[in-house]
């Protein structure tokens, strides 16, 4: 292998994951508060510090009123599976997909929920068209199309009006886009993304049609214990107060409060989205100056700010790996491959606690990649 010349300067924090995310700057795990851990999450500290978490949650999501919002179990896949199994079946169902994540949203309705739902797919890049969705049926999308890069571009596709419930699986868009509550019935995201939080938990939202849906309609299918949102026929508010369903990992939940405490410090979700801007932008100078490097979303205006997925020229699965193993090496740049399901590709993080200096360093570290692995 011929030798090429490695960059004088690494990222100093490597971290592009796309879940688990990079932990916010700074976050050490002695900055945890361990209060509450040992106790038990019904004790008067746990219900505060979990009461604590959703009202941070609240303040930087900028959450009306209208909608509630809590923790249940299963991080973002038991959070959107709990949405499904409870409210769906009452109406015709639209599931749209473009990537891993809908597909398996569409999986759930075909072969467990056995609904039938008209499925609007798209390829990895594209995004089906939108303005094709039939707003009398139920309608689920992800918001950030974290496996192909492609996101839905705003909420104006969505009317106002609208006799089925939307449903956002948002977990890498949460944070990172301003979100039109108004046009939002169900939304779910874990921690684990854009804030550089732990797995575990889910986070559930609610609008009042929602709410309407879980307290007026029994789906036919038997429902786990986990998925109850409603008890005698009424919404379980406890859910929405920090009184979980079972035990939460009140570490994952003190480590969620570090995070969002820091957003707060920053400036808050106008901070968070900024900071996300700034790390594509500066992902997508490097792409600019490169010829060998494109983007797989191609519309800009539905190009991920998150989960920024790149074409490599002349890539293979393989040649992926290998780049992504020599990175990794170097500790120049960690979990950079595209995923599993995706076309061959590179896949970086450029969510909030991502600094944009790291975004930058890492330009001349992917050139040397590619020429090492092209020389091997
Ligand atoms: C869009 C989307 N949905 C669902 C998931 C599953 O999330 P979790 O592992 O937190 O359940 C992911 C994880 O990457 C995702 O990106």
């Amino acid at each position: 292998m011929t030798e090429q010349t490695r960059p004088s300067a690494k990222p100093a924090r490597p971290f592009f994951s796309s879940g688990p995310c990079a932990k916010p700057p700074g976050w050490s795990a002695a900055k945890l508060d361990a209060r509450v851990l040992g106790r038990s999450h019904r004790s008067k500290l746990g219900k505060q510090r979990l009461q604590y978490c959703i009202d941070l949650m609240r303040e930087l999501l900028r959450l009306p009123d209208t909608h509630r919002i809590g923790i249940v179990p299963g991080s973002d896949t038991g959070a959107f599976e709990m949405a499904m199994w409870t409210m769906l079946g009452a109406r015709p169902v639209t599931a749209l997909a473009w990537e891993s994540f809908g597909e398996g949203w569409v999986t759930d309705a075909v072969k467990q929920l056995r609904i039938d739902p008209t499925v609007l797919r798209a390829e990895y890049g594209q995004i089906p068209d939108l303005s094709a969705v039939d707003w009398s049926h139920d309608v689920l999308f992800t918001w950030n199309g974290t496996t192909s890069g492609v996101r839905v571009p705003d909420a104006e596709w969505i009317p106002g009006t609208r006799e089925g419930l939307s449903f956002a699986d948002a977990t890498s868009g949460v944070f990172a886009y301003p979100i039109d509550w108004a046009k939002i019935d169900v939304a779910t995201f874990s921690w684990q993304k854009v804030l550089g939080g732990e797995g575990a938990h889910g986070v559930l939202i609610l609008g009042p049609r929602a709410v309407e849906r879980l307290e007026s309609y029994t789906p036919a299918w038997p429902l786990p214990k986990v998925f109850r949102l409603v008890s005698k026929g009424k919404l379980a508010e406890g859910i929405f107060k920090g009184e979980t369903i079972n035990t939460p990992s009140m570490l994952a939940v003190e480590d969620a409060i570090l995070a969002l405490e820091w957003a707060r410090e920053i400036g808050g979700a106008d901070a968070l989205i900024a900071r996300s801007d700034a790390n594509a932008e500066a992902l997508d100078r490097i792409v600019e100056a490169r010829d060998w490097l494109g983007h797989l979303a191609a519309d800009p205006a539905t190009r991920s700010k998150t989960s920024v997925c790149l074409t490599v020229e002349g890539a293979d699965e393989a040649f992926i790996k290998k780049m992504a193993a020599l990175l990794e090496q170097e500790g120049a740049a960690y979990d950079v491959a595209g995923y599993r399901d995706a076309p061959a590709g590179l896949r970086i993080w450029c969510g909030a606690t991502v600094d944009t200096a790291d975004i930058e360093a890492l330009g001349p570290w992917l050139d040397w990649a590619y020429a090492t692995a092209r020389a091997g």
